[in-house]
């Protein structure tokens, strides 16, 4: 079989990759209750920076909008200064950073967001256990935003936005995936409202699309993408229904390439699906827009699922999680047929540097 280009360098908006593995965005949950980056996260991602782009994991843009304990923010000095550090790290190593913005909708809970009650497209629960600074528990019933607090959420991610690159991160990932607030509103099954917000494609798309405006006018195209999971099924977000998915994610795309945005990251079990080829043809239209593809949950992605999702024909580059957490050098192990490190699953979602920063690099 025809082999892949995996190392070969990519342009991505304003940056050029050094390869087409990509990090993908991993809650790890150290940065305390203060959401500060420490010196801990400098060092797990200038481990990483051989990759071609490293996306950090999802980071609140609001107090309200925290979904883990540990989380990182981006709201405050404190948060940015941190970030800095963790960004002049990954460029001493010559590395490339992203940072995912994530509001964590319906999956928020108040231990977590110092008692606000979470928001979602509407009063629908996730009837997902969730993960608090005092263990798990259950879920709780969100309350349907108003306009005028979505007009916020709209600023929190340009205000992140904004706050990310004066630390001097290379560009924004928006989170419209995984069952968080941007998906709830794409999905009818999450999102039952009945004003300009909900119902047709259109309404539907006008939340996430107006993020997506606000961030790309604060920060340009060039520095941003954006991550979509169609038919994911999770967290209660279900899209069963094949005609509106193509529909709603058909038109979400041709709105980020008409954008032009720096890349769209698509998460789906089969990235061969028809459906996921005519998105990512969609995306990459005007010549500018790159896709960044991952195949889900199901199993790690390992070199030969990567070379397989790398060659075709509207992939520019693999995103690729939990064989990146235990393998720092995971480009050159790949490169040269170097054995593995084993993620560790119990130290995915831990304190400290165990299972974060000491995981041995290959001799
Ligand atoms: C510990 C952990 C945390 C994750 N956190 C995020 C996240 O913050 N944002 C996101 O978009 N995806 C998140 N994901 C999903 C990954 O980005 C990726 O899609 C998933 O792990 C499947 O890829 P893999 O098989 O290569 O690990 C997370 C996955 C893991 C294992």
């Amino acid at each position: 079989m025809e082999s892949s280009n995996l190392f070969a360098p990519l342009e991505l908006g304003r940056h050029t990759l050094s390869n087409r593995i990509t990090m993908a965005a991993m809650t790890r949950q150290r940065a305390g209750r203060s959401g500060v980056p420490t010196e801990l996260h400098a060092q797990y991602h200038a481990q990483r920076a051989s990759l071609g782009l490293i996306v950090t994991e999802g980071v609140f843009p609001s107090l309200d909008s925290r979904a883990f304990p540990g989380q990182a923010g981006i709201t405050n000095d404190a948060q940015q200064a941190g970030w800095q550090h963790v960004a002049e790290a990954v460029h001493a190593s010559d590395g490339v950073m992203f940072m995912q913005v994530m509001h964590g909708g319906r999956v928020c809970h108040p231990n977590l967001t110092e008692g606000a009650e979470p928001v979602a497209p509407s009063a629908i629960c996730s009837s997902a256990q969730i993960h608090t600074f005092d263990g798990k528990q259950d879920a709780v019933t969100p309350r349907e935003l108003e306009v005028a607090e979505m007009e916020r959420i709209v600023g929190d991610f340009r205000a992140a936005a904004r706050r990310a690159v004066d630390a001097g991160v290379d560009g924004i990932e928006i989170h419209s995936a995984n069952g968080y607030l941007l998906h709830e509103f794409l999905a009818p099954s999450s999102n039952q409202r009945t004003d300009d917000f909900g119902g047709s494609v259109d309404n539907r798309l006008r939340f996430p699309l107006a993020v997506a405006r606000a961030v790309v006018e604060e920060i340009g195209a060039d520095r941003v993408g954006v991550r979509i999971s169609p038919e994911h099924n999770v967290q209660g977000v279900i899209e069963d229904d094949r005609a509106d998915v193509v529909e709603v994610y058909g038109r979400f795309v041709d709105e980020l390439a008409e954008l032009g945005v720096a890349y769209v990251s698509i998460l789906h079990s089969d990235p061969t699906d028809e459906l996921v080829a005519d998105l990512a043809r969609r995306a990459r239209r005007n010549g500018r827009t790159r896709v960044l593809m991952n195949n889900g949950f199901a199993q790690l992605t390992e070199l030969p699922d990567a070379e397989a999702m790398q060659r075709l024909d509207y992939v520019d580059a693999v995103s690729v999680g939990r064989e990146i957490i235990g393998n720092p050098d995971i480009v050159r192990r790949w490169k040269e047929g170097l054995a593995l490190n084993t993620p560790e699953q119990a130290t995915f979602y831990a304190n400290g540097a165990h299972g974060y920063t000491d995981y041995p690099f290959a001799d």
